[in-house]
């Protein structure tokens, strides 16, 4: 696997900042308490919405919550995670069945975050806390939860991903960084009834986002990513 590095040398001035912008993107899971201010926010999401859906339909919905209202639901993610006591998922984000692959990747994924806080296999307890800090939303002040209607289709779904990589690549412009969260789809009924979300709506995943915090041990975790030319086929 190469490593999410990218040659700047070759890369015109005009494309750099986009180049740098999408490549320095990456999930932090440690976060400073430092506020972020509501304008911004306000302006990224608005630079998101640029994003392109099929007939410019804009299927996204957001609900950001900071200060108590976070507070709250961060809580109550919290001790239902504690519990252990599952709530239905409205989707599955994952293959019913893991194969070959996409296994390997998501164990090297899973061993290199673990290792970089020094969990070892089998530490079921420390690797539910580490899992359980998606509930503290990574000590982000801010997480934003995004919904679709359930009537919309996979179409909608893909509009959806381009909104939410937008609005992660433009935090970083404004020296933010962000995690997406689809842990916080495994509760969507404690999201809802807190936010106020109708039956209508399916919750499709969260993000933290925040300013990071550059000494927590799980942010020197890095992904990597696969060659070119394993997804890749030129045809002439
Ligand atoms: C839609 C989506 C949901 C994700 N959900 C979670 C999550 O719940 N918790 C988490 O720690 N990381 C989550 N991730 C982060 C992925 O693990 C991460 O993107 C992947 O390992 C690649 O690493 P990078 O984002 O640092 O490049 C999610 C990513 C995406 C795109």
């Amino acid at each position: 696997m190469n490593s999410q590095s990218t040659d700047m040398s070759d890369i015109p001035d005009t494309a750099e900042a986009v180049v740098q912008a999408i490549t320095s993107r990456r999930s932090v899971r440690g976060f400073l308490p430092r506020h972020v201010d509501a304008q911004l926010l306000r302006r990224i999401l608005a630079i998101a919405a640029a994003a392109p859906s099929g007939s410019n339909i804009q299927p996204w919905k957001v609900h950001v919550a900071t200060g108590s209202m976070r507070d709250e639901l961060s809580a109550a993610l919290h001790a239902a995670h504690e519990s252990g006591v599952a709530t239905a998922r409205e989707y599955e984000y994952y293959p019913m069945a893991w194969r070959s692959p996409y296994i390997e990747r998501r164990r090297a994924c899973g061993w290199g975050l673990y290792g970089a806080l020094g969990i070892k296999k089998g530490e079921r307890e420390a690797t539910a806390r580490q899992h359980g800090r998606n509930y503290l939303f990574f000590d982000a002040p801010v997480v934003l939860i995004f919904t679709i209607d359930n009537d919309l289709q996979k179409g909608s779904w893909l509009d959806y991903g381009m909104f939410l990589e937008n609005i992660m690549v433009a935090a970083r412009g404004f020296g933010l960084h962000t995690c997406p969260q689809a842990a916080l789809a495994n509760y969507p009924d404690i999201v809802k009834r807190l936010l106020g979300i109708d039956a209508k709506q399916t919750l499709v995943c969260g993000m933290a986002i925040g300013y990071e915090d550059p000494t927590c041990a799980a942010n020197q975790f890095r992904t990597t990513r696969i060659d070119l030319d394993e997804f890749v086929t030129f045809h002439e």
